[in-house]
Formats: C-alpha cells, structure tokens, sequence
C-alpha cells in the first residue's frame, strides 16, 4: 500500500500522515506550481485540466490518495492519476463544505478502467480538524 497527497493548506498533508502513521507508511507528496490561490481557482474551473505532476512513482498495486476539493478539478492530482497504475485506490478527498459529492462522481469518472476497485471517502475540514483535537490534544 502507498499513500500519496497533494495540499495547497496542509489538510489532505495531515490525513495522509495520520493514515500512514496507522499503517507504518511515509506519505509521498504530489508536488506542482507553486501558484497564487487565485491563479489556482482559476484553474480549478476548467474539468480534466492536467498540470505538472511530480511524484515517486508507485510501486505497489493499492495506493491511497488525499488530495482537497477545488471546484470541479484539481489539476496536479488529475495528472497524477492518469499517469499511475493500479489495482485498488482510495479517494480521501478533504472539503470545505459544498459539491464533494458531484466532485468524486467526477473523478471515478476519469480513473482508468484498469483499477479493479475505487473507494471514496468525503472527509469535512470542519470534522478533521475536530479529530485532529482528539488525537493530537497534549495534555
Ligand atoms: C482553488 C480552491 C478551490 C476550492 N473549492 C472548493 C469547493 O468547491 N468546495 C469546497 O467545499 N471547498 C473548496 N475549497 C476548500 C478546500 O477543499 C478545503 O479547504 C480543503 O480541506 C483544503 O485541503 P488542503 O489543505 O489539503 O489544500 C477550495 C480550495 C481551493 C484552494
């Protein structure tokens, strides 16, 4: 199993690390641009739009993938996932607060038929950052 993420605010970076801490796994980070939000949102808007990808390649057949909502695409995690092969992946995709659902439809969509099993899971930044308390509380 292999997890890998791409963040603009540092959410999906901290799932993954949480995820990778359960399974003993270091996370790998899909790196790209460093653009302005603006410039980001822009470009969020414009479906399958695929931007520099940089990332070890996987070399296992299961990868776990936390990336955030933007709009109806993020373009970086869109040129990740039609560039890597697979078997089974998981989308845990980091949100704010509306369109997560049409935003997963959209990514099953573009997902290479050659991945045998495809899970989603939605995960509210509200809600993570509540978890995020519990687990990290120092006291
Ligand atoms: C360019 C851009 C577009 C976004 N669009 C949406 C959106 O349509 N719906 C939503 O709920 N959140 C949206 N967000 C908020 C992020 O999905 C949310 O803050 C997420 O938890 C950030 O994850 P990250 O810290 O890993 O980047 C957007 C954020 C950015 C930067």
């Amino acid at each position: 199993m292999e997890v890998y993420y791409f963040t603009f605010t540092g959410t999906s970076k901290k799932i993954a690390e949480f995820i990778g801490k359960i399974f003993n796994i270091k996370p790998k980070e899909i790196k790209s641009y460093k653009l302005p939000y603006l410039l980001w949102l822009f470009l969020s808007f414009i479906p399958y739009l695929s931007l520099k990808a940089i990332f070890e390649p996987p070399t296992n057949d299961t990868v776990i993938l936390c990336f955030p909502k933007w709009t109806f695409n993020c373009p970086p995690v869109t040129c990740f996932l039609k560039k890597i092969k697979c078997k089974k992946l998981v989308l845990i995709i980091s949100y704010k607060g509306w369109g997560e659902k049409s935003y997963a439809n959209l990514y099953k969509k573009l997902i290479s038929k050659d991945v045998k099993k495809v899970t989603v899971i939605l995960i509210k930044e509200r809600v993570w950052k509540e978890i995020e308390k519990i687990i990290y509380k120092s006291d």
